[in-house]
């Protein structure tokens, strides 16, 4: 314990790390409501089950409150930091990664029938968590939002994953946030992380300068 107050009071990046994926909540903002997540995410109500949903939602509640973003800066902020002028916000690109994941899945189960079996709730669960982890990710030093320390070191396949697992979701959606980015190229994907991999990739690529 002794060790942690000290590295607390000598590195604040780490310190802010360790609240957020702790118990802690150092982050000093309002609550955010789930009617607010649901206004920034309304693909969170194309989950069927109940329990998954929830789930989905709660943890993204979770991660907001824990972020220096806000909802409203998530539908203005760039998508992503290394993109010069990208004019795509964040939730541009993570929604229409959801409704392509939707989209693909859709027509192969069309398509291949029997052949193939995809299950939509894990799909869009996990590609609506893929880059939770990334709220974790930001700080804003001078005015400026940048990358933390914390989110250099530890990337958002990483801290999704442990978000994941605080708010109880299945291993195949876990699985999902965990190989979604090139951390996942070594493993064996299951089709539903196949599919969120691809729609992400095609979301991003074009768009790298
Ligand atoms: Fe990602």
């Amino acid at each position: 314990m002794k060790l942690i107050n000290e590295i607390r009071e000598t590195c604040p990046p780490f310190c802010l790390a360790y609240s957020r994926l702790g118990k802690e909540n150092t982050v000093d903002k309002n609550p955010i409501t789930k009617d607010e997540v649901l206004r920034i995410w309304p693909e969170i109500n194309w989950i069927k089950d109940k329990e998954i949903r929830e789930k989905t939602l709660n943890a993204w509640v979770w991660a907001i409150e824990n972020s220096v973003l806000t909802p409203e800066d998530l539908g203005t902020i760039p998508f992503s930091l290394l993109i010069r002028d990208c004019n795509v916000s964040f939730m541009n690109h993570k929604r229409t990664c959801v409704q392509l994941a939707v989209d693909i899945a859709k027509r192969m189960k069309k398509n291949f029938g029997d052949e193939i079996d995809i299950d939509m709730d894990t799909l869009i669960s996990g590609a609506i968590l893929i880059d939770i982890g990334k709220l974790l990710e930001y700080e804003i030093v001078d005015g400026k939002l940048t990358t933390s320390d914390y989110g250099s070191k530890v990337r958002h396949p990483f801290s999704g994953l442990a978000i994941a697992h605080r708010f109880d979701l299945p291993p195949d959606v876990q699985h999902i946030i965990a190989t979604h980015s090139k951390e996942g190229d070594l493993g064996k994907r299951t089709v539903e992380s196949i599919i969120v991999h691809h729609a992400d990739f095609v979301s991003f690529e074009p768009f790298k300068n």
